[in-house]
């Protein structure tokens, strides 16, 4: 069954959790819909991940549809959302024609950090044109100048939910939030109609996402609240390893 905007409204309904996932290529998006994962974001973190750059911002709208496009060829029944990279909505028609881009590559929605008024108004606009969005608040890795967690006094938690108030007027598909305290990200859960996903955000979120290398454990480094479910990466390096030693050995290293 497709899971679409009625399908993960109906889990948030019932009280059942959404998985979310991260992937940008055939691997990731296969694993993700074989281990029964609900949502895929389709994320900028590819700029650190995929394409070895040091932050988000450094990846465009190019590299973002390539892993939309392979993402959705590959996970054709899972709900996928793409991430605006930074920039994406520079002005209100670079906003609306690179939405398009993302649908037209097979994207559900389109996810954008909110940091200030000229991504909320890009964010307005889309829902305006009928375009499905996600939102993202709480940490926000594109503008952020320290990887702290949000919202941790009074008045911040009180700026959050208010953003959780606007955002849930515009109506969007889902909300993703990043790095705030619990009791945050349960409230937030509570004020919004749409499904509110969370990253480091608690266990009283409508669902969960996580980075698909993280998870896996296949980046060197993964942040202090993302688990890690398997070492992949020493997996995988031992295969290497090994791997170079039969080619040194001429084989003789898998003799018995
Ligand atoms: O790009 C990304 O991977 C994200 C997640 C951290 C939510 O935005």
């Amino acid at each position: 069954m497709k899971q679409t905007r009625e399908t993960l409204l109906e889990m948030k309904r019932s009280g059942t959790p959404i998985a979310m996932v991260t992937a940008y290529d055939r691997l990731s998006a296969e694993l993700a819909r074989a281990a029964g994962v609900e949502m895929i974001l389709v994320g900028d973190s590819a700029a650190n991940v995929i394409y070895g750059h040091a932050a988000t911002p450094q990846i465009g709208m190019k590299e973002m549809l390539l892993c939309a496009e392979t993402v959705r060829r590959c996970a054709p029944d899972v709900y996928v959302a793409a991430d605006f990279p930074f920039g994406a909505d520079e002005s209100p028609r670079a906003a609306l024609a690179n939405a398009r881009r993302f649908l037209e590559a097979g994207a559900d929605s389109v996810k954008i950090e909110l940091p200030d008024e000229r991504a909320w108004n890009a964010l307005a606009l889309l829902r305006d044109a009928g375009i499905p969005v996600v939102g993202h608040l709480g940490l926000l890795p594109q503008t952020a100048a320290s990887r702290r967690q949000c919202a941790r006094t009074e008045e911040e938690a009180d700026a959050l939910r208010a953003a959780g108030r606007r955002l849930d007027a515009l109506d969007p598909d889902a909300v993703v939030v990043e790095h705030v305290p619990d009791d945050v990200g349960a409230s937030l859960a509570e004020i919004c109609r749409a499904p509110v996903v969370g990253i480091g955000a608690g266990r009283r979120t409508d669902g969960q996402v996580l980075v698909f290398h993280d998870l896996l454990g296949l980046s060197e480094k993964s942040p202090p609240f993302a688990p890690r479910f398997v070492e992949g990466r020493a997996l995988l390096a031992e295969g290497m390893a090994e791997y170079v030693r039969w080619v040194k050995s001429r084989g003789a290293s898998l003799d018995k």
